[in-house]
């Protein structure tokens, strides 16, 4: 069984069995987050970009549990001069077989420095194939046309930014999950400061009038069965 839960922000944490993936570890100062990443397991950490809003606990996180870190080469070699040996170097367009499943780093349209300034390499997405399921994590991007090639292997689940400003709006998301066409659409980076806060309950109502994905409105802390 694989579970998603969503810890406020862009933070998730994806389970398949008694592996428990960290995706984007940013619980202190994450507003609507109700656990401390002090109280945080993971096996995995897949760190999308630089930003303090995506890493925030990730050094100490990774630190505490030893967790093997999934990120771009830059981030990589960013983490190993603090002192995180256990990396998965990845680049854009690169796959990697771990042991719960695939792991396939994708383009995103954003920027990457990460918080003391170091150059973080590009912005990435993920798309995760596991227990037979495929998931995408958009990571923090604008809409872009090859979404569509993502999309074509056929997508079970797609989790995309919502909050506008820094990354697609609404508008966007409901355009890109045309071009994905997942079976299911989660929002992502929204609602935890006022200048991306949005109304779910709107956007689930587009995505389901334009789309054929099913929206599913994530609860902070609720874990969701990936069916
Ligand atoms: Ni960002
Ligand atoms: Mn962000």
């Amino acid at each position: 069984m694989s579970t998603l839960t969503w810890y406020g922000h862009a933070t998730w944490l994806l389970t398949s069995g008694k592996t428990r993936i960290v995706i984007d570890p940013f619980f202190n100062g994450n507003t609507h987050c109700p656990v401390k990443a002090e109280d945080v397991a993971a096996d995995y950490i897949m760190v999308t970009h630089g930003h303090f809003d995506h890493t925030g606990d990730l050094v100490a996180l990774a630190k505490k549990t030893g967790a093997n870190v999934v990120c771009n080469w830059e981030i990589s070699t960013w983490l190993e001069k603090q002192g995180v040996t256990n990396l998965t170097a990845m680049n854009t367009g690169g796959s990697v077989k771990l042991p719960f499943g695939q792991v396939k780093s994708t383009i995103a349209h954003h920027s990457s420095s990460l918080p003391d300034g170091t150059y973080g390499g590009n912005p990435n997405g993920y798309v995760v194939s596991l227990e037979n399921k495929k998931i995408y994590f958009a990571g923090d991007t604008a809409l872009f046309m090859d979404m569509q090639l993502y999309g074509r292997g056929g997508l079970d689940y797609a989790v995309l930014p919502i909050g506008d400003l820094y990354t697609m709006g609404i508008e966007d998301s409901i355009e890109a999950i045309k071009l994905l066409q997942p079976k299911y659409a989660l929002p992502s980076h929204f609602d935890t400061w006022p200048p991306i806060e949005q109304d779910t309950a709107a956007w689930a109502a587009r995505v389901k009038a334009e789309t054929k994905a099913i929206p599913v409105v994530p609860k902070v802390g609720v874990a969701v069965e990936l069916g």
